[in-house]
């Protein structure tokens, strides 16, 4: 692989699918090697058009849209960051040679549908997950749900960040659990996956990484494990290293292997598992940085997003950790455009800290609008640290 020079006929384009606050790092990563990088993503002014060689805003699960945008700009590689995305034409894409797809456009497909995903690593891969089943009306949920037992989990089968997710407590939950998956669903699709809850210990994220090792060939490499709190689905808090038996340690190197294996490509991936003393279950996996791995911003070496970059441009990959790290959200808290923040200056007194601003240009009550991170001599001092500079951070109206 060679780079060459942004804006000049060598350049080494690389075309951003979202572009959040995860695709903005990606970014910051690529222009650091002097890649020419385009960013796209469905409202103006996102946090990785800011920081972009060029941005488009439009709607990306729309496939003559994104065909065209593909054929204009000419990117070497696709980067999705998001999974509401017309990933059929990604692979028709694909398939006419117009740019690669990281990881693959499958693993685009597949995972930007629970059912793909799930039939995949359970039915095909034999990957042990929770009980399941799919459901199409209220009538098929409800059978799913008496059938696994109270409490269960419902998720419409397009959806991420816990959007339109309940966790079932009885029968009668039923119904207005059903409506609420199909409002919140990405695509109106009325197919949601009721599933068995998992009592686990901890949740972790495994990210894993598909990179070219010096013999050309494709090896897979696992950063220290990720342990996260998730409120309503959504993550508030994650921390690294999260504290593993060794017996689970293996089994989740190795359920993240086979499916990352299949899935193939180059790039980091976020898998997410279960833990239960030696027992490790596979809940769902991003083909991309994930938003607990932001903690590896003070953590690691190179962090998800640097892995990321490094990883699919064909160059070698360093996991390893540095420090004991935590990351705390920083919320909108309010619903406004252009908000402003103040208590930048108290937060930062904390030792050992960093703080992330996205750059949104609106805010929601609940929109992750930056990130506190911190060090620590172990992990309960990092969360507390972490914790305390994301609450001294004050979002205002203006
Ligand atoms: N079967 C389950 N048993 C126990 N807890 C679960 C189960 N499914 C989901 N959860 C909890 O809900 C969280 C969100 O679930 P999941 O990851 O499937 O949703 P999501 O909408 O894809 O979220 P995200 O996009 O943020 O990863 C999990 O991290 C876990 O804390
Ligand atoms: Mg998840």
């Amino acid at each position: 692989m060679r780079l060459g020079t942004p804006l000049s006929p060598s350049a080494t384009r690389v075309m951003l699918l979202g572009s959040g606050e995860l695709g903005k790092e990606v970014i910051i990563a690529l222009q650091r090697l002097g890649v020419e990088v385009i960013a796209v993503d469905r409202y103006s002014n996102a946090p990785g058009h800011q920081v972009a060689h060029r941005f488009h805003t439009i709607n990306m699960a729309d496939p003559q849209a994104l065909r065209a945008l593909v054929e204009q700009e000419k990117p070497l590689l696709i980067v999705p960051e998001i999974e509401a995305i017309a990933t059929d034409e990604l692979a028709r894409i694909e398939a006419d040679g117009l740019a690669e797809v990281i990881p693959t456009a499958r693993a685009t497909q597949l995972t930007m549908n629970r059912e793909g995903i799930r039939r995949l690593a359970a039915e095909e891969l034999g990957l042990p997950t929770s009980r399941y089943y799919f459901a199409s009306s209220v009538e098929e949920m409800r059978a799913a749900a008496n059938e696994l037992g109270y409490p269960c989990f419902v998720k419409p089968v397009m959806s991420s960040s816990g959007k339109g997710q309940s966790l079932l407590k009885g029968e009668a939950e039923v119904e207005a659990a059903w409506h609420y998956a199909l409002d919140a669903g990405r695509v109106n699709h009325g197919r949601v996956i009721v599933e068995e809850c998992i009592q686990f210990d901890y949740e972790i994220t495994l990210l894993t990484v598909r990179a070219l090792a010096a013999n050309g060939q494709v090896e897979t490499q696992f950063c220290t494990p990720i342990g996260h709190r998730q409120v309503k689905g959504d993550y508030v808090e994650s921390w690294q290293a999260q504290a593993m038996s060794e017996a689970a340690l293996a089994k989740a190197q190795d359920i993240a292997h086979h499916i990352t294996s299949n899935l193939g490509g180059r790039g980091l991936f976020g898998v997410e598992l279960f833990v239960k003393g030696d027992h490790v279950w596979f809940s769902e996996v991003s083909p991309r940085p994930h938003d607990t791995g932001m903690v590896t911003m003070i953590t690691q070496y190179q962090n998800e997003f640097e892995l990321h970059a490094r990883a699919i441009l064909g160059l070698p990959v360093d996991t390893r950790l540095h420090s004991t790290g935590a990351s705390a959200v920083i919320y909108g808290g309010m619903d406004a455009q252009g908000i402003a923040f103040e208590g930048l200056a108290e937060a930062l007194q904390v030792p050992d800290s960093e703080i992330r601003l996205f750059g949104k240009p609106e805010s929601f009550e609940r929109r992750r609008m930056g990130v506190a991170l911190a060090r620590g001599k172990n992990t309960a001092e990092a969360r507390e640290k972490a914790a305390l500079v994301a609450s001294r951070v004050k979002p205002l109206k203006v």
